[in-house]
């Protein structure tokens, strides 16, 4: 998180001062340099000397004394992973877009301001919140088999108890199948944003009623999962599914693949819920999302983003300001991701939760129009404008330093 590489920075030259007891030192930076400047003369050795490697793809430093402090704290964020990751094969490195275009281009870098991560002959974009934490996390993830394997019934319920992730697991004789074979090929482009897991182990399959050579696709919050039809699947067949299948009915909000999740709107707009899963009411707000979602999992125009504020601090404020939304209780509304205008669900404080029945309405005049983020723009267009204040504040730096630069170019 920022606010930990802020701790670590705070550390730095205080040493003994802020060091923690044994057992519990955050790391802070030690001052080494670790991260590459990529360029035509150094990017193939720095491709073939590690198992991955992951790059920040940048706009040219600006003259801009903020944008340069920006700049240095993703500079930051890189540092303490390659110095936290140091003992793992991971290279870590930077690639200019005005003067290393070429090598950029060649390695396949698009989105400036984002970070890329290399492992074998796959190119992986992350696609989460820029804090040490997330990322060393994302490439941790990256570093594991991209199957697991469940071998024993104490495995298998911990498999069954992830019930907010999307998952895939497939029964198979052994490693030596060619279809666990097809099944971890697939696996290893879903890497590491969907979970596959295999079995070899009869029981654990019988449990999970899966046939031999069978796979099974969890979609979050669901009972029942589907199977992929046409066992046994090749490779390609699986990733179809996958694709096909991949945006679930609710989904949670995590800070690793948060713009990702961001970016696959329906339309222009996301239904989104806040709720506390600490809290009481949150936790039964939760009860009864899973029960429409249940309800309505074979309505492709339908995904809810369920965001629990616990998981994001940095965004709470900013998210009350922009939406006018009480977060201490829970929330449903739509939300218009070009102008982050929305209009919530009236939930009264003093009353009941609204019904299964009640949010199913509601979320129908959503999906049919009759409820929209527009029809008030008259009257409270003013409102969307302080939201764009904070927007820019929290969200857009990224792209502001994209703005500030090109200005300076022109
Ligand atoms: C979202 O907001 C933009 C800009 O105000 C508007 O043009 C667009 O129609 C809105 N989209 C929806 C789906 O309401």
């Amino acid at each position: 998180m920022l606010s930990l590489w802020m701790i670590s920075i705070a550390c730095m030259g205080l040493g003994s001062f802020c060091a923690g007891k044994g057992g519990l030192e955050f790391p802070s930076f030690d001052g080494k340099d670790r991260v590459l400047n990529i360029n035509k003369r150094n990017y193939k050795k720095a491709l073939k000397k590690h198992d991955m490697l992951c790059v920040l793809y940048h706009e040219p430093l600006s003259a801009d004394k903020g944008l340069q402090k920006q700049f240095h704290m993703t500079e930051m964020v890189l540092e303490l992973a390659a110095q936290v990751l140091e003992d793992r094969d991971i290279g870590f490195g930077m690639v200019d877009s005005r003067k290393d275009a070429k090598v950029a281009r060649k390695l396949g870098l698009e989105e400036e301001g984002s970070i890329y991560t290399f492992k074998e002959d796959r190119l992986i974009e992350f696609d989460g919140e820029l804090s040490a934490d997330t990322l060393v996390e994302f490439l941790l993830d990256l570093l594991e088999d991209p199957v697991e394997l469940i071998s024993n019934s104490r495995e298998q319920r911990a498999f069954e108890r992830m019930e907010g992730q999307t998952r895939l697991i497939g029964y198979f004789k052994g490693e030596e199948s060619e279809h666990y074979k097809a099944f971890l090929e697939a696996a290893e482009q879903f890497q590491p944003y969907i979970k596959f897991f295999a079995t070899f182990d009869k029981a654990v399959a019988k449990h999970l009623t899966l046939k031999m050579n069978e796979v099974d696709f969890y979609e979050p919050f669901m009972e029942e999962p589907v199977t992929i039809p046409g066992k046994p699947n090749s490779e390609a067949e699986i990733v179809d599914f996958v694709n096909t299948h991949r945006r679930p009915t609710l989904r949670k909000l995590r800070s690793e693949d948060m713009f990702e999740t961001w970016e696959d709107d329906m339309d222009g707009i996301h239904i989104v819920a806040f709720a506390e899963e600490e809290d009481p009411d949150g936790y039964e707000f939760l009860e009864i999302l899973k029960e429409v979602a249940r309800d309505n999992t074979n309505n492709p125009d339908l995904s809810i983003v369920w965001i629990d504020p616990d998981d994001f601090p940095l965004l709470t404020t900013y998210w009350e300001q922009t939406f006018k939304v009480d977060l201490f209780r829970p929330q449903i509304g739509v939300v218009n991701v070009t102008d982050a205008d929305s209009v919530w669900l009236d939930i009264a404080s003093d009353e009941a939760l609204p019904s299964a029945e009640a949010l199913e309405d509601w979320i129908e005049d959503v999906l049919s129009g009759k409820i929209n983020t527009e029809d008030d723009d008259d009257e409270a267009g003013r409102e969307g404008d302080d939201g764009d204040e904070y927007y820019e504040e929290e969200e857009e730096d990224d792209e502001d330093v994209d703005d500030a630069d090109d200005d300076d170019r022109d």
